[in-house]
């Protein structure tokens, strides 16, 4: 890029089945614009989250081909990287590729990246601190998934879920149970609490209790050992197989008296843990919905099939993989402020400087120079770790930086 030029970031029309989003919603080109970026979008790119061309080009965002997108711009944003694991052999020397990745998951799919020189940046992977809340891509499209699996729910369900008191006698509100009260879970029991019905949640981080409880739920607390649970990343650890098989037999009656059982239960880079068997859902009355947000990892629930609608016993298990896709018009903004935010933090005046000390650079970035450089990964794959870069030569020591605090999940409304 010579010195004149702006730097382009390019939006090209996602490819995954089903997908419906668009990473940059024209709503965000003025900022990119202010910070010495011009955005140009595949004409089509838009179309399925509501965001059509001349939205765009009002903006002030060009309007081009798929190849055009491609090779002319300097970062390509995705809400899915289909070049992680996919084809990168049409990617630029040098480009950037900023999105999901699901980086956790087959780590090798980076090394075609690092060997073609390929900078790539997974937001999934952006450290839970206050600073990164504005760019939390997993915490917006968690909050589409939570509202959107209570929808669901309470669509499939065989009841209704206010409590109604009319002439032909009262109607019980329904019973919500929601298992993992992450963004997700919180969201969830906000919904399920305007819809009407009785909410109670369980979390393996008793941290949560509070904020279950100012949304109006019921905290479930089991007798088991949770002092251990969270990680200092905010999530949840994985614990052994003792812990969820007591986990399971506690719950049980729980699950067998809700109406609704909605599983957010997360480990990042695992398999979800199994903590509804098919006999407990043999104890749920007909009519009754299980909603399992965690159906890509294998499932909270032992039926679930993903991206099916399983009916066992008379019970309905639903395990839909890509709820935000469903409400593509806010899913797109959020993502798209998100990833605004985060380009902000790489780009200064219109060029891009990574910096490597900086928290959420080096915590998000995967391949860079040719290399895989994300610490987690190199782990994985079993590659020796790399030398910590260079410290800046500065006059006077720099003071101690203040810790970053832990992010407090934000509260649902
Ligand atoms: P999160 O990490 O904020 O929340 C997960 C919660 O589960 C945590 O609070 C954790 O402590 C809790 N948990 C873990 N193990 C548990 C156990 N044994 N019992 C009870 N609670 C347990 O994650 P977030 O962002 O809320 O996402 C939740 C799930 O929803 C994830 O699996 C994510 O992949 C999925 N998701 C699904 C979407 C879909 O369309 N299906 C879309 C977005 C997210």
């Amino acid at each position: 890029m010579s010195e004149t030029q702006r730097l382009i970031v390019g939006v090209p029309t996602e490819t995954k089945d089903c997908e419906t989003r668009v990473a940059i919603f024209p709503g965000s080109v003025s900022k990119l614009g202010k910070m010495g970026c011009d955005v140009s979008v595949q004409r089509d790119a838009g179309d399925l989250a509501g965001f059509l061309p001349d939205a765009y080009t009002d903006a002030g965002a060009t309007i081009t081909d798929r190849d055009a997108v491609l090779s002319g711009s300097d970062v390509l944003v995705g809400v899915n990287l289909p070049w992680v694991g996919g084809d990168c052999s049409v990617l630029k020397d040098g480009q950037i590729i900023v999105g999901c990745c699901d980086p956790l998951w087959e780590p090798e799919k980076f090394k075609p990246l690092a060997d073609r020189n390929i900078t790539c940046f997974a937001l999934e992977l952006l450290p839970r601190i206050t600073r990164a809340q504005s760019m939390d891509i997993l915490s917006s499209m968690a909050t589409c998934a939570g509202y959107k699996a209570v929808l669901l729910a309470a669509q499939h369900s065989n009841r209704m879920f206010p409590m109604l008191m009319t002439a032909a006698g009262t109607v019980k509100p329904a019973r919500v149970l929601i298992i993992g009260a992450g963004v997700a879970g919180l969201q969830a029991i906000a919904t399920a609490k305007r819809l009407g019905a009785v909410v109670s949640a369980y979390d393996v981080r008793p941290a949560v209790k509070e904020q279950v409880e100012s949304l109006g739920g019921k905290f479930i607390e089991l007798e088991l050992k949770t002092q251990d649970s969270e990680s200092k990343g905010g999530y949840a650890k994985e614990m052994d197989e003792d812990f969820y098989k007591r986990q399971r037999e506690m719950m049980a009656k729980l699950v067998a008296e809700s109406d609704v059982v909605i599983t957010t239960a997360a480990i990042p880079g695992k398999k979800s843990p199994l903590l509804v068997t098919k006999e407990m859902v043999d104890g749920m009355q007909p009519g009754s919905v299980i909603v399992d947000l965690a159906a890509e990892r294998g499932g909270n629930c032992e039926v679930t099939l993903c991206d099916s609608e399983v009916c066992h016993q008379g019970v309905i298990v639903l395990g839909p993989s890509n709820l935000p896709a469903t409400v593509p018009l806010n899913a797109s903004e959020m993502f798209s402020r998100n990833v605004t935010n985060f380009l902000a933090s790489i780009v200064k005046e219109g060029k891009i400087e990574i910096d490597l000390t900086d928290e959420v650079i080096a915590g998000t970035l995967v391949t860079h120079g040719g290399e895989i450089v994300h610490p987690r990964i190199r782990a994985m794959l079993e590659l020796p770790p790399l030398e910590p870069p260079e410290p800046e030569p500065n006059i006077e020591a720099a003071p101690e930086p203040e810790p970053e605090k832990e992010r407090r999940i934000p509260l649902a409304e």
